[in-house]
This record gives C-alpha cells, sequence and structure tokens, in this order.
C-alpha cells in the first residue's frame, strides 16, 4: 500500500487531519488498532474552544454540534461556602465555548471520513515506523493475522500516549517530561438534567467536583477520588452521596441522580514530549502531551497540532514549501506549554492534595484574589475559552 500521509491512529487527532488533507486534495490512510464500536465507546471531555468549533465546521462536521452543542459564555467556581461566576464573554469580548462530547466529535469525523471515501483500517495496529529519518517512512501494521506495509511521504503519530510512534523514536532524541498527580477523577455519565445551565468547578474539604454536562437531559459528573481507588468500589448510591456532600447548597437541592450510563477513573498527569518532529515523522495530540482534564484543554490541544500540522502538510503539497514543516514543533510547543501551564495551575487551585498543609489556605487566597480581580478573571477567561494560534507568513 502506498498514501501521502499515512496516519496512526483514529482518535480526534487523526480523523481531523485526515479530512482536512482531504479538502486539500492530499491522500491518507488511518490504521487504528482498536474497532470501530470500541473508538465509540471512549467517554473522554466535552468542552471545545471556539478555535475548535472553528476547525470542526471548516472540515464539514459542524452540522450536529451546531444543532446538538450548547453554548456556554462562562462558568462557575464554588469554594469556601461561595459560588462565583466567570463571565467568559465578558472578560473575553465576547467569546465563549461549546460543549459537546469528544464522543461525538469522534463519531461525526468517522461518518464523514468514510463517506468522503476516506480510508480507515480497524483492527490494525501499527507496530513499527521505519525509514523515517531517511526520507521514505513506512510504517509496518498488523491486519488479519498478517503483517503490512503502507509506504508514504510522512507519517503523523496520531496514536495516543501508549502508542508506537513515540516509541519508535531513539531514546536519545527525545525529551518527556512528566509529572502524576496524586489522585484521579472519578466520573459517572447518567441521563439526569444538568445542575446548573453552566459548569460548576468546586473546591471542596473532601476534594474537587464538577458539575459538567453533555446536553440537557445528559450529565457528566466527576469527583476526586484516590489513585488506588476502583469504580468496583463505588455503587452508583455512594457516588452520589459523595457528589451532594461536595457541592454548595443551591446545586445540591437541584441534583437529581440516576443510574449510571458509565462510570470510570482517570489518572491526572501533565506530560509533554520534545521535538514533536523527527524527520519525516511528526507527533501530534496525546501522543505528544498530556494534561489533567481541569479546564478541558486535551482535545483542543490536539486539534491545535493539527492545525499547524495540516497548514504545513498543504503548503508543502501545494507550493512545495518545507519551512513550515521545518518549524511544526517549535509552533505546537508554544501553545502546548501554555495550556499545560493553566491545566495544571487550575489542577493546583481545585484539588485536595493530602500532604501539603499550606494548600488549603494557599488555594482559598488564590480563589478569592481570582474572582475579585479583573485581570486574574480575565487571565483565566482567556486560557478558558483558547489562546490565539501563532499566524502564518
Ligand atoms: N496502531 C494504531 N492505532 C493506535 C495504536 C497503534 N499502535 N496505538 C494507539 N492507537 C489508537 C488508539 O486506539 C486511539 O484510537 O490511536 C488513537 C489515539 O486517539 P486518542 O487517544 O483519542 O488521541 P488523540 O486523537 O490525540 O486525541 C486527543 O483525546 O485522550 C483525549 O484528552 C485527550 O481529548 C484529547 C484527545
Ligand atoms: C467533561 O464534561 O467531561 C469535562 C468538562 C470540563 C472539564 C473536564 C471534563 O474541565
Amino acid at each position: 500500500m502506498r498514501t501521502q500521509v499515512g496516519i496512526i491512529g483514529s482518535g480526534p487527532s487523526g480523523l481531523l487531519l485526515s479530512q482536512i488533507l482531504h479538502h486539500h486534495g492530499i491522500e491518507s490512510v488511518i490504521m487504528e488498532r482498536q474497532s470501530r464500536d470500541h473508538v465509540l465507546g471512549r467517554i473522554r471531555a466535552g468542552v471545545l474552544e471556539q478555535s475548535t468549533v472553528d476547525m470542526l465546521r471548516a472540515a464539514g462536521v459542524g452540522e450536529r454540534m451546531d444543532r446538538e452543542g450548547l453554548v456556554h459564555g462562562g462558568f462557575h467556581l464554588a469554594f469556601d461556602g461561595r459560588m462565583e461566576y466567570i463571565d467568559m464573554q465578558k472578560w473575553t469580548g465576547g467569546n465563549s465555548v461549546m460543549v459537546y462530547g469528544q464522543t461525538e466529535v469522534t463519531s461525526d469525523l468517522i461518518e464523514k471520513r468514510l463517506s468522503d471515501g476516506g480510508i480507515i483500517e480497524y483492527e490494525a495496529p501499527a507496530v513499527a515506523i521505519e525509514n523515517f529519518l531517511d526520507g521514505k517512512p513506512r510504517v509496518i501494521f498488523e491486519k488479519d493475522g498478517g503483517r503490512q506495509q503502507l509506504d508514504c511521504d510522512f507519517v503523523a503519530g496520531c496514536d495516543g500516549y501508549h502508542g508506537v510512534s513515540r516509541k519508535s523514536i531513539d531514546p536519545g532524541s527525545i525529551k518527556e517530561l512528566e509529572r502524576v498527580y496524586p489522585f484521579g477523577w472519578l466520573g459517572i455519565l447518567a441521563d439526569v438534567p444538568p445542575v446548573d445551565r453552566e459548569l460548576i468547578y468546586i473546591n471542596h474539604e473532601r476534594g474537587f467536583a464538577l458539575c459538567s454536562m453533555r446536553s440537557h437531559t445528559r450529565s457528566r459528573f466527576y469527583i476526586q477520588c484516590d489513585l488506588t481507588d476502583s469504580v468496583d468500589n463505588w455503587t452508583d448510591e455512594a457516588f452520589w452521596e459523595e457528589l451532594r456532600r461536595r457541592l454548595p447548597e443551591a446545586a445540591a437541592q437541584k441534583l437529581v441522580t440516576g443510574p449510571r450510563l458509565e462510570m470510570s477513573i482517570a489518572p491526572l498527569r501533565s506530560f509533554v514530549a520534545e521535538p514533536m518532529r523527527f524527520g519525516n515523522l511528526f507527533l501530534a495530540g496525546d501522543a505528544a502531551h498530556i494534561v489533567p482534564p481541569t479546564g478541558a484543554k486535551g482535545l483542543n490541544l490536539a486539534a491545535s497540532d493539527i492545525h499547524y500540522l495540516s497548514r504545513a502538510l498543504i503548503a508543502y503539497y501545494s507550493e512545495n514549501r518545507t519551512d513550515l514543516l521545518d518549524r511544526y514543533s517549535d509552533t505546537c510547543l508554544l501553545r502546548v506549554w501554555k495550556a499545560v501551564r493553566f491545566s495544571w495551575w487550575f489542577t493546583a487551585m481545585m484539588h485536595k492534595f493530602e500532604d501539603d498543609p499550606l494548600s488549603p489556605r494557599l488555594q482559598r487566597a488564590e480563589l478569592d484574589y481570582l474572582t475579585g480581580s479583573e485581570a486574574a478573571r480575565t487571565m483565566m477567561a482567556e486560557n478558558y475559552v483558547g489562546l490565539p494560534f501563532e499566524p502564518f507568513e
């Protein structure tokens, strides 16, 4: 098999890249380790920055998002018996975010890709990437019990944190920086109405909690849990009870409970691999970086990598330019580190840190300062709605 761009992974990064390239007449093939049902069954975050929304629209997958997504102009921070509103629209000159699940984004992209004749090989794990430093890369993958080879001009490693792309790089050429947080998020998805029109992030002495949603009738809630915890330890009733204890009074009164559609635990980590380009192999999305979910930057960072990578590949194929490919890593990392910073800061301000006696007081001071200062609210609002992309010449 031969194609122009070999894409490993059919998460949001790989699918979006393939769709944008298709619009510019560039061929690609996606190889995905899992089945299509498995990919569509994963529940992830659901807050899209304006620039992600714009990219999805431009890729031709904005229709259902615009119909079913919920536009949010702000969110609440609850702490110390208070509930404060961060009015994003006010502090960013009118910007907002779109609440629309990553599962739906993925589903819309798969459908569009396939209806446009795109090739997605499911249950086809890539096992090695070869020759990417010599200009003639090839991806070795398994399919139907045998090994096959995909020759291409470029390989996009969109295969997430556990993928093969990053692992194919000589350890001496890549720097991996990581922080693992000493807690996780226990999440529940249920067909119950949200407790508020917008999201509530809660700093509580028992631990962080978040009230989020997927629609007017489907909600997503999280509570901070121990890293050693397991969903087997939690009945639905126990989850709702613990959540209720952490909610502000007004939200607790409005909480409607119901049986879980899904329950899972996510560990929290900050991780960045540098650089993001190795010859003709480009890392994008979770393959190159992970942020803790506080602030929902993961999917949005994946989209901004794809913005830069697609532009660079289009410039190469249409104008024979290589400068954007050369700058891909540096350009991506500028925005990546700002999102890593924001997600770390938001996480540090909202969670319970067992081994730090200063932490509760420092958090209260930070939250009091933040909600009382126009400058600080503006900082938070402009990061939450998403920082601008670097311009192209
Ligand atoms: N061969 C083929 N596919 C692979 C391989 C492999 N060796 N290894 C992993 N994959 C697939 C995974 O099965 C998955 O479908 O790559 C895909 C990676 O998708 P994501 O993990 O969703 O990563 P990405 O597309 O970069 O999306 C980033 O997802 O995890 C969230 O917070 C993250 O929201 C962000 C978004
Ligand atoms: C979610 O709805 O899953 C969600 C929302 C906001 C976050 C993280 C997760 O910051």
